[in-house]
């Protein structure tokens, strides 16, 4: 048995702290505490352990919240209080923007959730000995979940009457009700808005962040009349009908059969005349285009960028780029290729996933 002193939070969210020269990342640990410690995991370059007691603990620590808790791994930051869950955040961006170079970008103040628990509009459980379930951390040990504090309160409350004769079970919700119905669409509000969206479609899963998160697009892009935007992986269509009403047109491009399917409905349902969709590679459609395209929203998954679109967005050459980011460190990869043209003007972090590591970025740029 070791006993380090936590030194730092690491880009996962877990302890950092030094033994024999080495380091050592601990989940569910606050700078500060001094912990007794088992070894995980070995490696060249560091070891990862786990808290088998704490012989100092943090005054901050905020416990008995969850009996899944930490065990389950999908909070990695329920033991902090929420202030405290946003400093890291906001930390956490303006490190990544320091050591890449770009710590001249005006990093606002994060973006609180308002709701810190409850939040999650959709749940992807697995399946087990007729029980629903999550699987822990990274493996396949299968924890039994009847309620979960990320989880909108209507589906925790259905989990007693979900089938359990399929491997995986999705699950979604809106403000009145919930389905895991493949054929089913449930109808989502953003604003004056609203979405069909499908079950395997994409949607973002915090009602409460996702109307100030396209707000911060719109702002940063201030359409106007003139303009022709881009919205590239569109998803259910929902940032380019937001922003349709200031603009002369819109096109997104989504490679989800389904999400297109409904991104065409919700153009007719939002009685949207300006809009149009395909269905394909971002960067492949992109290329593609006759119009003269003024402004790009990039949304793309957590992988972001591949090469072939950020060629395509360099050479279509807009005035104006708004990049909406789930990962932090394909954002400032990306970042570093665009800024050979644009100038990263400022960036405003989200909280969209309360007690997560997880931060979304809304990113302006401006043409040189
Ligand atoms: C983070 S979601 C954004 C959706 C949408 N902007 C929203 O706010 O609801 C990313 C979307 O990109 C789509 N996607 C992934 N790879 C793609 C690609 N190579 N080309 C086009 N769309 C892609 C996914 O299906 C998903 O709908």
């Amino acid at each position: 048995m070791e006993r380090v002193c936590i030194e730092n939070l690491d880009h996962l969210g877990r302890g950092i702290a030094k033994r024999n020269q080495k380091i050592v990342f601990i989940p569910n640990t606050i700078p500060g505490e001094i912990v007794e410690i088992e070894l995980v995991k070995e490696k060249k370059k560091y070891d990862e352990a786990k808290v088998t007691s704490f012989y100092k603990e943090s005054e901050e620590r905020v416990k008995n919240l969850c009996p899944y808790f930490p065990r389950c791994g999908g909070c990695q930051l329920l033991h902090l209080p929420y202030s405290k869950q946003l400093q890291y955040k906001q930390e956490k961006m303006k490190n990544i923007l320091d050591r890449y170079h770009l710590d001249s970008v005006k990093l606002n103040k994060i973006v609180a959730s308002p709701n810190r628990f409850h939040y999650r509009n959709k749940v992807t459980f697995q399946n087990q000995n007729h029980q629903l379930g999550y699987f822990e951390g990274e493996s396949n040990h299968f924890i039994p979940i009847q309620n979960c504090l990320l989880l909108d309160e209507k589906i925790n409350q259905s989990i007693p009457t979900l089938p359990t004769n399929q491997g995986k079970l999705i699950v979604r919700s809106n403000q009145k009700e919930i389905t895991f119905h493949p054929n089913k669409k449930i109808m989502h509000t953003i604003g004056d808005f609203q979405f069909a969206v499908s079950l395997e479609s994409f949607f973002q899963v915090n009602d409460s962040v996702t109307p100030l998160l396209y707000q911060k697009v719109k702002e940063y892009l201030s359409p106007s009349k003139e303009d022709i935007l881009l919205d590239l992986y569109c998803g259910t269509g929902t940032i380019g009908i937001f922003v349709s009403r200031e603009a002369k047109k819109v096109i997104g491009i989504e490679k989800n059969k389904q999400a297109i399917e409904d991104a065409i409905e919700n153009a007719r349902i939002n009685h949207i005349p300006n809009i149009e969709f395909l269905c394909g590679d971002a960067g492949i459609e992109a290329n593609k285009l006759k119009e003269k395209i003024t402004g790009i929203i990039i949304d793309p998954p957590r992988s972001g960028l591949n090469h072939q679109t950020l060629q395509t967005i360099l050479q279509i050459h807009p005035s104006k780029i708004v990049y909406v980011a789930c990962d932090p460190m394909t954002l400032i990869r990306d970042l570093n290729i665009l800024k050979e043209d644009y100038r990263v003007e400022e960036i405003t972090p989200f909280d969209m996933f309360p007690n997560t590591y997880h931060v979304e970025n809304v990113v302006l740029l401006k043409k040189i």
